[in-house]
């Protein structure tokens, strides 16, 4: 009698570890799913010749100082700017970083138009639009604040593209199946990106030199 309540006893406490434990892996897994890299692929051979080529023109219009900057970051910080790179397509030589924030901005706008009015294809085009928006002339590098372009900082970059261009196309995805209130689900987490990148890397826009 007494040894089957202490078998019970063992058997329940056996299942509660082992449920703790799986609840445990499930928040480690979730944790790690909204910073994980997933929608930044591995990049086969080519593809990383391909942004070396990119990486290199692009510093070729930074001045030396920057140059030197960018040339000490650890292989892996490079590593990570190259695949965030290659998830682009549209590279444009005139804009600033600012021009095309603003063009993210409008993308973004148009989502939220599309899926206020039952439109999920505007939604999906403006959002896959949005995850493959334009890279400034040089970059996103230069136009970062000097005491910005070090490893512990650009590390956060992985994640915050994963925030903003992950969603953007999780949530054309849920658009084409006409799934509505799953896409609409995205437009926070997106915003948790620019929200994050702009608390990081962007101080207070538009500040007058002029004030006391
Ligand atoms: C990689 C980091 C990063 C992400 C992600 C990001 N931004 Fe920005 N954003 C910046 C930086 C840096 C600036 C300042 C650029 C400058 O003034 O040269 C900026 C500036 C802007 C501006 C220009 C006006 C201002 O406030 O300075 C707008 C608009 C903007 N961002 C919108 C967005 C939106 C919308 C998103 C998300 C869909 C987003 N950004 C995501 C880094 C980011």
């Amino acid at each position: 009698m007494f040894t089957c309540s202490t078998k019970n006893f063992e058997i329940k406490l056996l299942s509660n570890i082992m449920r703790n434990a799986t609840i445990g892996m499930t928040l480690i897994l979730t944790a790690g799913a909204s910073y994980a890299n997933d929608n930044v692929p591995a990049m086969d051979k080519s593809t990383m010749m391909e942004m070396q080529k990119v990486m290199k023109s692009d510093m070729a219009l930074m001045k030396p100082d920057l140059q030197k900057q960018v040339k000490s970051l650890s292989k892996k910080t490079k590593m990570d700017m190259m695949k965030i790179l290659s998830q682009h397509s549209r590279r444009s030589k005139q804009l600033t970083l600012r021009q095309v924030m603003h063009e993210v901005l409008s993308d973004y706008q148009s989502i939220v138009s599309g899926l206020a009015t039952d439109n999920t294809e505007q939604a999906a085009d403006s959002a896959r639009r949005l995850a493959n928006h334009r890279l400034p002339v040089g970059g996103l590098i230069p136009y970062m604040a000097k005491e910005d372009v070090n490893d512990n900082k650009l590390s956060s970059l992985v994640g915050f593209n994963d925030l903003v261009e992950g969603n953007a196309k999780r949530l054309a995805e849920a658009a084409d199946k006409g799934n509505v209130n799953e896409a609409t689900n995205y437009l926070g987490k997106i915003m948790e990106g620019c929200v994050a990148c702009h608390q990081t890397f962007r101080g207070q826009p538009g500040l007058s030199n002029r004030l006391r």
